[in-house]
């Protein structure tokens, strides 16, 4: 299989996992737009990966989507893969206004891009969301997390159906080194990791390539709807 003359959007692919998805998505022969905020990102990664097209876009902003859709014109598969940061911490303590944020920055934003997306996706294409491992585990500081992105898991089934022909799945990553986390001090962040895939079987943190393999793997799969895969490294399993 490859994806030889499919048109795929990524949007939140200019970094992390997004950006590791667009360059399989390139070599595997497909026609990749990335789209994301920063110009100089976007810019960055079109000198890293030629062939790969860049659009700027706020997926918070719901006529910056439907600009965008409307300049692109038919494509046949969209890969959602941003989120706002934010809502994590213990609940006794927990920012609920953090969390009306995140929820806005990733599960309305998620879903407004999809819809956004509607007009000139391909009947018969597919949508693939990125959420996170927090939704389907238990750890203690991630109710706001798994808020988030639990609700966005509930959406994928209903989605699939109301969207069919057009598959709708997810992907669930556990913890992956990416520049999400550039905001945690050096120290803090090697800690966390340590400490988070210390817990799990995996027993350490995925590179963003390794999410994008099952990504891949849901774009391609053309019998595979409704479904969130997980991709933790067993983060379900910790305790
Ligand atoms: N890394 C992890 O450990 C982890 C674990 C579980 C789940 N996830 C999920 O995986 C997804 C990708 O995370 P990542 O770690 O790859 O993050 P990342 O490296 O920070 O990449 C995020 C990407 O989204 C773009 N973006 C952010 N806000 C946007 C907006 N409003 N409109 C358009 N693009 C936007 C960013 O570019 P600009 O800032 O230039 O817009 C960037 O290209 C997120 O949904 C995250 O919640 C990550």
């Amino acid at each position: 299989m490859d994806l030889a003359g499919q048109r795929i959007v990524v949007v939140g692919g200019s970094s992390g996992i997004g950006r590791a998805a667009a360059t399989l998505f390139v070599e595997q022969g497909a026609d990749v737009v990335v789209a994301a905020r920063s110009a100089e990102k976007l810019a960055d990664l079109a000198a890293a990966v030629p062939g790969l097209a860049t659009e700027q876009v706020d997926a918070t902003d719901r006529r910056s989507l439907d600009a965008m859709f409307a300049r692109l014109g038919p494509f046949d598969h969209l890969v959602v893969c941003f989120s706002s940061g934010g809502g994590s911490g213990p609940f006794a303590s927990l920012d609920l206004d953090a969390l009306h944020r995140a929820f806005t920055g990733k599960t309305l934003s998620h879903l407004a891009t999809v819809q956004a997306s509607l007009p000139t996706l391909r009947r018969g294409g597919s949508v693939t969301l990125v959420t996170a491992a927090s939704a389907q585990s238990a750890l203690p500081g991630t109710v706001g997390l798994a808020s988030v992105n639990g609700a966005l898991e509930a959406a994928v089934r209903p989605l699939a159906t109301e969207l069919a022909p057009t598959r709708v799945n997810a992907v669930s990553p556990g913890l992956v080194e990416t520049p999400l986390w550039d905001g945690m001090p050096p120290s803090a962040r090697a800690g966390f990791f340590t400490d988070v895939a210390g817990r799990t079987p995996a027993g350490r943190v995925a590179r963003p390539d390794e999410i994008a393999v099952t990504l891949a793997m849901l774009v391609m799969s053309t019998f595979v709807t409704g479904h969130v895969v997980v991709a933790d490294g067993g983060l379900h399993l910790a305790r």
